[in-house]
Protein backbone atom coordinates (compact mmCIF):
# COMPACT_ATOMS: atom_id res chain seq x y z
CA UNK A 1 0.00 0.00 0.00
CA UNK A 2 0.95 3.22 -0.57
CA UNK A 3 2.27 4.38 3.09
CA UNK A 4 4.85 6.92 3.27
CA UNK A 5 6.04 9.54 5.74
CA UNK A 6 6.17 13.24 4.38
CA UNK A 7 8.06 15.84 6.52
CA UNK A 8 7.62 13.31 9.15
CA UNK A 9 4.12 12.82 8.83
CA UNK A 10 2.61 9.22 8.25
CA UNK A 11 0.58 9.27 4.67
CA UNK A 12 -1.51 6.66 2.93
CA UNK A 13 -2.41 7.81 -0.62
CA UNK A 14 -1.40 11.04 -0.50
CA UNK A 15 -3.56 12.12 2.42
CA UNK A 16 -2.06 13.05 5.55
CA UNK A 17 -3.40 11.02 8.44
CA UNK A 18 -2.92 12.96 11.62
CA UNK A 19 -4.86 16.12 9.98
CA UNK A 20 -8.08 13.86 9.47
CA UNK A 21 -7.87 12.77 12.72
CA UNK A 22 -8.62 16.32 13.70
CA UNK A 23 -12.38 15.91 12.38
CA UNK A 24 -12.58 12.08 12.93
CA UNK A 25 -12.74 10.28 16.15
CA UNK A 26 -10.73 7.33 16.45
CA UNK A 27 -10.27 4.72 16.72
CA UNK A 28 -11.30 4.48 12.83
CA UNK A 29 -10.55 1.99 9.87
CA UNK A 30 -8.80 3.66 6.90
CA UNK A 31 -8.97 1.90 3.07
CA UNK A 32 -7.10 2.43 0.24
CA UNK A 33 -9.46 1.93 -3.04
CA UNK A 34 -6.10 2.35 -5.09
CA UNK A 35 -4.66 -0.77 -3.29
CA UNK A 36 -8.22 -3.10 -3.54
CA UNK A 37 -7.74 -2.05 -7.29
CA UNK A 38 -4.41 -2.97 -7.61
CA UNK A 39 -5.24 -6.40 -6.02
CA UNK A 40 -8.15 -7.33 -7.38
CA UNK A 41 -6.75 -6.26 -11.05
CA UNK A 42 -3.94 -8.41 -10.79
CA UNK A 43 -6.16 -11.40 -10.11
CA UNK A 44 -8.21 -10.46 -13.45
CA UNK A 45 -5.41 -9.63 -15.19
CA UNK A 46 -3.27 -13.54 -14.28
CA UNK A 47 -7.01 -15.04 -15.07
CA UNK A 48 -8.00 -13.48 -18.23
CA UNK A 49 -7.20 -16.29 -20.27
CA UNK A 50 -8.43 -18.81 -17.92
CA UNK A 51 -12.12 -19.91 -17.78
CA UNK A 52 -12.71 -18.29 -14.51
CA UNK A 53 -14.29 -16.64 -11.75
CA UNK A 54 -13.50 -15.05 -9.23
CA UNK A 55 -15.94 -14.91 -6.28
CA UNK A 56 -14.54 -12.19 -3.48
CA UNK A 57 -15.09 -14.39 0.58
CA UNK A 58 -17.47 -11.32 1.48
CA UNK A 59 -16.68 -12.09 5.44
CA UNK A 60 -12.78 -11.01 5.07
CA UNK A 61 -14.43 -7.27 4.82
CA UNK A 62 -18.05 -6.90 4.19
CA UNK A 63 -18.47 -3.39 3.65
CA UNK A 64 -20.83 -2.04 1.79
CA UNK A 65 -18.88 0.34 -0.59
CA UNK A 66 -16.18 -2.25 -0.65
CA UNK A 67 -18.37 -4.57 -2.04
CA UNK A 68 -19.74 -2.29 -4.43
CA UNK A 69 -16.47 -1.89 -6.45
CA UNK A 70 -15.83 -6.04 -6.69
CA UNK A 71 -19.71 -5.94 -8.06
CA UNK A 72 -18.62 -2.94 -10.46
CA UNK A 73 -15.83 -5.20 -11.64
CA UNK A 74 -18.11 -7.81 -12.35
CA UNK A 75 -16.58 -10.16 -9.40
CA UNK A 76 -18.93 -13.16 -7.79
CA UNK A 77 -18.87 -14.03 -4.16
CA UNK A 78 -18.50 -16.43 -1.82
CA UNK A 79 -21.04 -16.54 1.01
CA UNK A 80 -21.68 -18.27 4.33
CA UNK A 81 -25.01 -16.70 5.91
CA UNK A 82 -28.63 -15.09 4.60
CA UNK A 83 -26.97 -11.14 5.84
CA UNK A 84 -24.22 -11.92 3.32
CA UNK A 85 -26.19 -12.50 0.63
CA UNK A 86 -28.31 -9.57 1.33
CA UNK A 87 -25.55 -7.32 1.91
CA UNK A 88 -24.12 -8.24 -1.35
CA UNK A 89 -27.36 -7.73 -3.14
CA UNK A 90 -27.31 -4.31 -1.73
CA UNK A 91 -24.17 -3.82 -3.17
CA UNK A 92 -25.34 -4.56 -6.43
CA UNK A 93 -24.04 -7.72 -6.89
CA UNK A 94 -24.91 -10.32 -9.25
CA UNK A 95 -26.03 -13.40 -7.70
CA UNK A 96 -26.02 -15.05 -10.38
CA UNK A 97 -22.51 -15.61 -9.42
CA UNK A 98 -22.76 -16.15 -6.15
CA UNK A 99 -21.59 -19.50 -4.30
CA UNK A 100 -22.76 -19.96 -1.21
CA UNK A 101 -20.42 -22.01 1.43
CA UNK A 102 -21.10 -23.51 5.26
CA UNK A 103 -21.30 -26.25 7.16
CA UNK A 104 -24.85 -25.08 8.40
CA UNK A 105 -27.05 -23.51 5.75
CA UNK A 106 -30.44 -22.98 7.75
CA UNK A 107 -34.02 -23.53 5.67
CA UNK A 108 -34.37 -19.76 5.73
CA UNK A 109 -30.97 -19.26 3.76
CA UNK A 110 -31.23 -21.87 1.43
CA UNK A 111 -34.88 -20.42 0.72
CA UNK A 112 -33.64 -17.07 0.35
CA UNK A 113 -30.37 -18.18 -1.84
CA UNK A 114 -32.87 -20.46 -4.29
CA UNK A 115 -35.36 -17.10 -4.56
CA UNK A 116 -32.14 -15.54 -5.49
CA UNK A 117 -30.59 -17.61 -8.50
CA UNK A 118 -27.77 -18.08 -6.40
CA UNK A 119 -24.49 -19.72 -8.91
CA UNK A 120 -25.08 -23.04 -6.63
CA UNK A 121 -24.75 -24.31 -2.82
CA UNK A 122 -21.03 -25.46 -1.66
CA UNK A 123 -22.41 -28.37 0.43
CA UNK A 124 -21.16 -29.93 3.23
CA UNK A 125 -22.94 -32.61 4.27
CA UNK A 126 -25.55 -35.72 3.39
CA UNK A 127 -28.44 -33.64 5.69
CA UNK A 128 -27.80 -30.83 3.78
CA UNK A 129 -28.19 -32.21 0.13
CA UNK A 130 -31.60 -33.68 1.24
CA UNK A 131 -32.43 -30.44 2.75
CA UNK A 132 -31.82 -27.96 -0.42
CA UNK A 133 -33.47 -30.77 -2.39
CA UNK A 134 -36.78 -29.97 -0.44
CA UNK A 135 -36.60 -26.66 -0.25
CA UNK A 136 -35.92 -26.32 -3.98
CA UNK A 137 -38.76 -28.95 -4.83
CA UNK A 138 -41.27 -27.31 -2.74
CA UNK A 139 -40.24 -23.94 -4.37
CA UNK A 140 -40.65 -25.61 -8.12
CA UNK A 141 -36.81 -24.90 -8.92
CA UNK A 142 -33.42 -27.05 -9.29
CA UNK A 143 -30.86 -26.10 -6.95
CA UNK A 144 -27.18 -25.98 -8.56
CA UNK A 145 -24.65 -28.39 -6.45
CA UNK A 146 -21.37 -28.72 -6.00
CA UNK A 147 -19.39 -30.50 -2.81
CA UNK A 148 -17.21 -29.73 -0.89
CA UNK A 149 -14.56 -32.26 -0.30
CA UNK A 150 -11.97 -32.16 2.60
CA UNK A 151 -8.74 -32.90 0.55
CA UNK A 152 -6.88 -33.83 4.15
CA UNK A 153 -3.71 -31.71 3.88
CA UNK A 154 -2.20 -29.57 5.98
CA UNK A 155 -1.74 -26.22 5.69
CA UNK A 156 0.37 -25.27 7.84
CA UNK A 157 -1.26 -22.08 8.87
CA UNK A 158 -2.44 -20.66 12.46
CA UNK A 159 -4.18 -24.30 13.77
CA UNK A 160 -7.57 -21.95 14.36
CA UNK A 161 -7.55 -21.02 10.89
CA UNK A 162 -6.91 -24.90 9.08
CA UNK A 163 -9.68 -26.26 7.33
CA UNK A 164 -8.74 -29.03 5.35
CA UNK A 165 -7.82 -31.61 7.87
CA UNK A 166 -9.72 -34.51 8.66
CA UNK A 167 -10.23 -33.39 11.98
CA UNK A 168 -11.71 -30.14 10.91
CA UNK A 169 -15.94 -30.08 10.46
CA UNK A 170 -15.25 -28.74 6.86
CA UNK A 171 -16.37 -30.68 3.91
CA UNK A 172 -16.87 -34.38 2.89
CA UNK A 173 -14.37 -36.93 3.40
CA UNK A 174 -12.45 -37.79 0.60
CA UNK A 175 -13.43 -41.80 1.19
CA UNK A 176 -17.53 -40.69 0.76
CA UNK A 177 -17.38 -37.83 -1.78
CA UNK A 178 -17.65 -40.23 -4.72
CA UNK A 179 -20.50 -42.24 -3.12
CA UNK A 180 -22.16 -39.00 -2.64
CA UNK A 181 -21.68 -37.45 -6.11
CA UNK A 182 -24.14 -40.82 -6.63
CA UNK A 183 -26.46 -39.73 -4.42
CA UNK A 184 -26.90 -36.56 -6.12
CA UNK A 185 -28.57 -38.44 -8.96
CA UNK A 186 -31.85 -38.99 -6.60
CA UNK A 187 -32.84 -35.95 -5.86
CA UNK A 188 -34.92 -34.82 -8.34
CA UNK A 189 -34.34 -30.75 -7.80
CA UNK A 190 -30.48 -30.84 -7.60
CA UNK A 191 -27.87 -30.55 -10.38
CA UNK A 192 -24.44 -31.66 -10.06
CA UNK A 193 -22.18 -28.43 -11.29
CA UNK A 194 -19.09 -28.80 -9.53
CA UNK A 195 -16.32 -29.85 -6.72
CA UNK A 196 -14.78 -28.07 -4.23
CA UNK A 197 -12.56 -26.92 -1.52
CA UNK A 198 -10.77 -24.53 0.76
CA UNK A 199 -7.61 -26.00 2.84
CA UNK A 200 -7.63 -22.85 5.04
CA UNK A 201 -6.31 -19.22 5.92
CA UNK A 202 -3.00 -17.32 5.91
CA UNK A 203 -1.16 -20.04 3.65
CA UNK A 204 2.27 -19.04 2.88
CA UNK A 205 3.41 -21.65 1.19
CA UNK A 206 2.69 -23.09 -2.11
CA UNK A 207 3.18 -26.92 -2.13
CA UNK A 208 -0.42 -27.35 0.32
CA UNK A 209 -2.28 -25.53 -2.59
CA UNK A 210 -0.41 -27.97 -5.01
CA UNK A 211 -1.59 -30.90 -3.08
CA UNK A 212 -4.57 -31.01 -2.64
CA UNK A 213 -5.51 -29.83 -6.03
CA UNK A 214 -3.55 -32.76 -6.77
CA UNK A 215 -5.79 -34.60 -4.46
CA UNK A 216 -8.78 -32.86 -5.90
CA UNK A 217 -7.99 -33.58 -9.91
CA UNK A 218 -7.41 -37.52 -8.93
CA UNK A 219 -11.09 -37.47 -7.43
CA UNK A 220 -12.52 -35.54 -10.61
CA UNK A 221 -10.94 -38.42 -13.00
CA UNK A 222 -13.13 -40.79 -10.61
CA UNK A 223 -15.91 -39.40 -11.14
CA UNK A 224 -15.43 -39.33 -14.91
CA UNK A 225 -14.97 -42.60 -14.93
CA UNK A 226 -18.37 -42.51 -13.18
CA UNK A 227 -19.65 -40.13 -15.69
CA UNK A 228 -19.99 -37.61 -13.49
CA UNK A 229 -19.48 -34.15 -15.51
CA UNK A 230 -18.84 -31.36 -13.73
CA UNK A 231 -18.67 -27.55 -14.99
CA UNK A 232 -16.43 -26.16 -12.47
CA UNK A 233 -14.10 -26.65 -9.66
CA UNK A 234 -13.49 -24.26 -6.66
CA UNK A 235 -10.05 -24.17 -5.23
CA UNK A 236 -11.26 -21.75 -2.11
CA UNK A 237 -9.34 -19.15 -1.13
CA UNK A 238 -6.10 -18.76 1.45
CA UNK A 239 -3.57 -17.47 -0.44
CA UNK A 240 -1.24 -15.54 2.86
CA UNK A 241 0.05 -11.81 2.66
CA UNK A 242 3.32 -10.65 4.37
CA UNK A 243 2.01 -8.87 7.40
CA UNK A 244 5.69 -9.08 8.98
CA UNK A 245 8.38 -11.06 7.16
CA UNK A 246 6.35 -13.76 6.06
CA UNK A 247 7.77 -14.37 2.53
CA UNK A 248 4.34 -14.79 0.69
CA UNK A 249 3.66 -16.18 -2.78
CA UNK A 250 2.20 -13.56 -4.84
CA UNK A 251 -0.91 -13.75 -6.99
CA UNK A 252 0.49 -14.73 -9.75
CA UNK A 253 2.13 -17.15 -9.23
CA UNK A 254 -0.49 -18.95 -6.86
CA UNK A 255 -2.91 -18.77 -9.67
CA UNK A 256 -0.63 -20.34 -12.31
CA UNK A 257 0.46 -23.05 -10.21
CA UNK A 258 -3.00 -24.03 -9.48
CA UNK A 259 -4.22 -23.53 -12.53
CA UNK A 260 -1.78 -25.45 -13.91
CA UNK A 261 -2.77 -28.72 -12.33
CA UNK A 262 -6.13 -28.47 -14.11
CA UNK A 263 -5.27 -27.36 -17.34
CA UNK A 264 -6.08 -31.04 -19.04
CA UNK A 265 -9.97 -30.58 -17.57
CA UNK A 266 -12.24 -28.56 -19.31
CA UNK A 267 -13.54 -26.85 -15.97
CA UNK A 268 -14.04 -23.16 -14.82
CA UNK A 269 -12.03 -22.72 -12.28
CA UNK A 270 -13.37 -20.68 -9.11
CA UNK A 271 -11.33 -18.77 -6.72
CA UNK A 272 -12.48 -17.13 -3.58
CA UNK A 273 -10.04 -14.76 -2.44
CA UNK A 274 -10.48 -13.09 0.67
CA UNK A 275 -7.19 -11.58 2.64
CA UNK A 276 -5.10 -11.65 -0.54
CA UNK A 277 -7.46 -8.96 -2.00
CA UNK A 278 -8.32 -6.72 1.12
CA UNK A 279 -6.07 -7.44 3.58
CA UNK A 280 -2.99 -5.27 3.36
CA UNK A 281 -5.69 -1.96 2.12
CA UNK A 282 -6.38 -0.94 5.47
CA UNK A 283 -4.71 0.66 8.54
CA UNK A 284 -6.85 1.27 12.13
CA UNK A 285 -6.12 4.35 13.77
CA UNK A 286 -5.92 4.79 16.88
CA UNK A 287 -5.13 7.50 20.01
CA UNK A 288 -2.99 6.75 23.01
CA UNK A 289 -5.68 7.72 25.90
CA UNK A 290 -2.75 6.99 29.02
CA UNK A 291 1.14 5.64 29.28
CA UNK A 292 1.32 3.64 32.38
CA UNK A 293 4.06 2.58 33.48
CA UNK A 294 4.80 0.13 36.07
CA UNK A 295 7.73 -1.95 38.07
CA UNK A 296 7.37 -4.69 35.78
CA UNK A 297 5.08 -3.86 32.46
CA UNK A 298 4.79 -0.48 30.87
CA UNK A 299 1.62 -0.05 28.68
CA UNK A 300 0.21 2.43 25.88
CA UNK A 301 -3.28 2.33 26.63
CA UNK A 302 -4.61 2.89 23.01
CA UNK A 303 -8.60 3.64 22.30
CA UNK A 304 -8.83 0.78 19.94
CA UNK A 305 -9.38 -2.46 21.83
CA UNK A 306 -9.73 -6.28 20.69
CA UNK A 307 -13.78 -5.23 20.22
CA UNK A 308 -12.51 -3.45 16.96
CA UNK A 309 -9.97 -5.56 16.09
CA UNK A 310 -9.33 -8.94 17.10
CA UNK A 311 -6.79 -10.81 15.28
CA UNK A 312 -4.37 -10.44 18.23
CA UNK A 313 -6.32 -11.62 20.93
CA UNK A 314 -8.04 -14.47 18.48
CA UNK A 315 -5.04 -15.62 17.22
CA UNK A 316 -1.79 -13.85 18.74
CA UNK A 317 -1.85 -12.36 15.39
CA UNK A 318 1.37 -9.69 14.67
CA UNK A 319 0.42 -6.77 13.10
CA UNK A 320 2.69 -3.64 13.01
CA UNK A 321 2.27 -0.49 14.32
CA UNK A 322 3.66 2.53 13.41
CA UNK A 323 3.33 6.34 14.67
CA UNK A 324 1.75 9.17 12.64
CA UNK A 325 4.06 11.27 13.44
CA UNK A 326 7.86 10.18 13.19
CA UNK A 327 10.46 11.82 15.69
CA UNK A 328 13.92 10.50 16.01
CA UNK A 329 13.62 9.17 19.59
CA UNK A 330 14.13 5.89 20.92
CA UNK A 331 12.32 4.30 24.37
CA UNK A 332 14.81 2.79 26.34
CA UNK A 333 11.57 0.52 28.03
CA UNK A 334 9.51 -1.96 26.61
CA UNK A 335 5.40 -1.03 25.77
CA UNK A 336 2.88 -3.18 25.29
CA UNK A 337 0.21 -1.45 23.54
CA UNK A 338 -3.38 -2.59 25.18
CA UNK A 339 -6.99 -1.75 24.64
CA UNK A 340 -9.39 -0.51 27.62
CA UNK A 341 -11.43 -3.46 27.66
CA UNK A 342 -11.53 -6.05 30.37
CA UNK A 343 -9.77 -9.17 29.50
CA UNK A 344 -6.17 -9.44 29.89
CA UNK A 345 -6.30 -10.92 25.72
CA UNK A 346 -6.89 -6.99 25.20
CA UNK A 347 -3.08 -6.52 23.63
CA UNK A 348 -1.74 -5.73 20.17
CA UNK A 349 1.93 -5.98 20.47
CA UNK A 350 4.79 -5.69 22.56
CA UNK A 351 7.42 -3.11 21.24
CA UNK A 352 10.97 -2.56 22.33
CA UNK A 353 12.94 0.63 21.44
CA UNK A 354 9.96 2.26 19.72
CA UNK A 355 9.52 6.04 19.54
CA UNK A 356 8.90 8.16 22.96
CA UNK A 357 5.21 8.69 22.66
CA UNK A 358 2.98 10.23 24.59
CA UNK A 359 -0.82 10.82 25.75
CA UNK A 360 -2.74 11.74 22.56
CA UNK A 361 -0.34 10.65 19.95
CA UNK A 362 -1.68 8.51 17.05
CA UNK A 363 -1.00 5.19 15.89
CA UNK A 364 -1.59 3.15 13.13
CA UNK A 365 -2.18 -0.58 13.09
CA UNK A 366 -0.81 -2.06 10.21
CA UNK A 367 -2.43 -4.37 7.44
CA UNK A 368 -6.40 -4.86 8.95
CA UNK A 369 -8.21 -4.70 5.67
CA UNK A 370 -9.47 -8.39 5.94
CA UNK A 371 -10.98 -10.35 9.30
CA UNK A 372 -10.74 -6.41 10.72
CA UNK A 373 -14.33 -4.79 10.95
CA UNK A 374 -16.36 -8.12 10.17
CA UNK A 375 -14.78 -9.69 13.12
CA UNK A 376 -15.33 -7.02 14.99
CA UNK A 377 -18.20 -6.94 18.34
CA UNK A 378 -19.77 -4.07 20.59
CA UNK A 379 -18.10 -6.25 23.75
CA UNK A 380 -17.87 -4.21 26.37
CA UNK A 381 -21.02 -1.84 24.71
CA UNK A 382 -18.50 0.04 22.59
CA UNK A 383 -19.99 0.81 19.43
CA UNK A 384 -18.56 0.19 16.02
CA UNK A 385 -15.55 2.11 14.37
CA UNK A 386 -16.10 4.35 11.39
CA UNK A 387 -14.89 3.29 8.33
CA UNK A 388 -13.27 5.27 5.67
CA UNK A 389 -12.42 4.86 1.77
CA UNK A 390 -9.47 6.75 0.30
CA UNK A 391 -10.68 7.00 -3.78
CA UNK A 392 -8.89 9.83 -5.81
CA UNK A 393 -7.01 11.16 -2.91
CA UNK A 394 -10.34 12.21 -0.97
CA UNK A 395 -11.93 10.80 1.79
CA UNK A 396 -15.38 9.19 1.91
CA UNK A 397 -17.41 7.87 4.97
CA UNK A 398 -18.37 4.49 4.37
CA UNK A 399 -19.62 3.22 7.91
CA UNK A 400 -20.25 6.11 10.12
CA UNK A 401 -19.48 4.95 13.63
CA UNK A 402 -22.49 3.78 15.93
CA UNK A 403 -24.15 6.01 18.44
CA UNK A 404 -24.98 5.59 21.64
CA UNK A 405 -27.98 4.77 20.59
CA UNK A 406 -27.59 2.16 18.41
CA UNK A 407 -26.21 0.60 21.67
CA UNK A 408 -29.97 0.31 22.88
N1 LIG B 1 -13.63 -19.69 1.14
C1 LIG B 1 -14.00 -20.31 2.27
C2 LIG B 1 -14.91 -21.44 2.20
C3 LIG B 1 -13.56 -19.82 3.52
O1 LIG B 1 -13.93 -20.41 4.62
C4 LIG B 1 -12.68 -18.70 3.55
C5 LIG B 1 -12.21 -18.17 4.83
C6 LIG B 1 -12.32 -18.08 2.33
C7 LIG B 1 -12.80 -18.63 1.15
C8 LIG B 1 -11.42 -16.89 2.27
O2 LIG B 1 -10.15 -17.18 2.74
P1 LIG B 1 -8.95 -16.10 2.60
O3 LIG B 1 -8.63 -15.96 1.14
O4 LIG B 1 -9.40 -14.85 3.21
O5 LIG B 1 -7.85 -16.73 3.37
N2 LIG B 1 -10.59 -14.80 10.77
C9 LIG B 1 -9.40 -15.48 10.30
C10 LIG B 1 -9.57 -16.05 8.93
C11 LIG B 1 -10.74 -17.01 8.81
C12 LIG B 1 -10.92 -17.52 7.41
C13 LIG B 1 -12.24 -18.21 7.27
N3 LIG B 1 -12.51 -18.70 5.96
C14 LIG B 1 -8.22 -14.52 10.38
O6 LIG B 1 -8.40 -13.36 10.77
O7 LIG B 1 -7.11 -14.90 10.08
Amino acid sequence: MTLKYVNESLTFDNIDIQELDQTIQTPYYLYSKNTIDKNVDEYISELKNINSLICYSVKANSNLSILSLFAKKNLGFDIVSGGELHRVIRAGGDSSKVVFSGVGKTDEEIEFALKNNIYCFNVESQGELSRIDAIASLLGVKANISLRVNPEIDANTHPYITTGLSENKFGISQNDVLSVFKMISNFKSLNICGIDYHIGSQIVDLDPFIDSANKVLLLINELEKEQIDLLHVDLGGGLGIGYNNELPISRGEYVRSVSEVFKDKNLKLIFEPGRSIVGNTGLLISQIIYIKEGDNKNFIILDAAMNDFMRPALYNAKHRIIPLIKTNTRSKKTYEFVGPICESTDKFLTKKKFQKLKEKDFIAICDVGAYGMSLSSNYNLRPKATELLIKNSKIQIIYKRQSLKDLI
